[in-house]
């Protein structure tokens, strides 16, 4: 017997970490704060915040918007719709391995999404993925840059070492706007006329 150990001596409490549900609120919040305003470069306004389970509505209204190239750049293959239980998972949240940001218009009623960025984190190898999308009429008035680099700066908030996606290389709008955010590009060998986009944080 381990000497160093007196098993007739009064046990004392280790204290253990919270459970994971109460060191993060594992449910997000059910209504949209009222974000932060953000003003494009033509002077449009959107509310920019975190994506809550109520905005399902809004992706699908979003998603009908696309057309099939904005589809197939952001999913990277072709679909038809948005399936609800696939839109409920995607305004769901758990914010412990993910982030996302929408920006809501809120000049019309019901309230139209125009943009989404998100990360998904694996903690096994201390990173994060990327996916982000702008409403074609929303596009060149900086939503893109502003989405990514909220997604950096989550990252980094977060500790990761790296963020990274993957990019069509014909999707020139999206490497010319991480080349411009410092990201660097490698082709997939393994997956023809896709590339792996990272930035180290
Ligand atoms: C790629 C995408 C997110 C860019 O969004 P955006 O809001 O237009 O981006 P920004 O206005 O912030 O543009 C930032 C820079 O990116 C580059 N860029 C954006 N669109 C471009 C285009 N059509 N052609 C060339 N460069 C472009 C420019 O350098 C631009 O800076 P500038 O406008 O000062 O020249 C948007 O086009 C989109 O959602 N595409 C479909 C989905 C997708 O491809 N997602 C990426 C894979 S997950």
């Amino acid at each position: 017997m381990n000497p160093a150990i007196d098993f007739h001596s009064p046990i004392r409490q280790a204290v253990l970490p919270p459970r994971s549900s109460e060191r993060f609120s594992l449910v997000p919040p059910t209504t949209a704060d009222a974000g932060e305003m953000v003003r494009t470069h033509d002077g449009r306004v959107l509310s920019l915040r975190q994506i809550v389970p109520g905005d399902v509505a809004a992706m699908q209204r979003c998603f009908g918007r696309l057309s099939p190239e904005d589809i197939r750049r952001r999913f990277l293959h072709a679909m038809s719709e948005l399936p609800a239980p696939m839109a409920q998972r995607m305004c769901r949240i758990d914010p412990t391995i993910e982030t996302a940001f929408v920006l809501m218009d809120e000049t019309v009623q019901p309230a139209e999404m125009r943009g989404v960025g998100r990360i998904y984190v694996d903690e096994a190898i201390d990173s994060a993925e990327f996916s982000v999308l702008v409403e074609q009429d929303w596009t060149r008035v900086g939503l893109g840059a502003l989405l990514m680099q909220r997604l950096v700066d989550d990252c980094r908030r977060r500790g990761l070492a790296e963020l990274w996606g993957y990019v069509l290389v014909e999707n020139r709008p999206m490497l010319q706007l991480c080349q411009e955010l410092g990201f660097t590009q490698r082709l997939m060998t393994d997956e023809p006329g896709t590339a792996l986009i990272s930035l180290k944080l």
